[in-house]
């Protein structure tokens, strides 16, 4: 089942000077910063009341979101809702034939269970479902 919106994901070249916007004139705080090593990402985190905003930045030339970058520039990447279970939203969407991006659930920042749903099922938008670590809200 999906709950909300848990992030909205922006691609960009570094994170700390793409947050001093953020920072500095819209006054909002980065509260977290993480590499996702699998996905060759790091990842910032700025929190806005229950949604967060997501800077991704890649750490690896062959990162898909380096590719994406390179292609489009900085910008808007994805939109992330949280589900209540990653692996029933995962086989009852592929059961649907809806188009996947990752084999399976992958292990996501801050111990989350996350998979991507392709644009080209999601009206042009990659659309990430998110699962929260198990005991937090
Ligand atoms: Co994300």
């Amino acid at each position: 089942m999906i709950k909300k919106i848990a992030h909205i994901a922006i691609a960009v070249h570094n994170v700390d000077e793409a947050a001093r916007f953020f920072t500095e004139q819209l006054g909002l705080k980065l509260t977290g910063k993480e590499t996702v090593p699998h996905r060759k990402v790091t990842v910032g985190f700025i929190h806005l009341g229950d949604v967060k905003i997501e800077l991704v930045q890649p750490d690896a030339p062959d990162a898909p979101i380096a590719k994406f970058l390179a292609e489009r520039g900085q910008g808007l990447h994805h939109i992330c809702f949280e589900v209540d279970d990653a692996d029933a939203e995962y086989n009852r969407l592929q059961s649907a034939g809806v188009r996947l991006v990752d084999p399976a659930p992958q292990a996501g920042a801050g111990g989350t269970k996350t998979f991507f749903i392709h644009p080209k099922s999601a009206g042009g938008v990659l659309v990430e479902l998110n699962q929260p670590p198990r005991g937090e809200p």
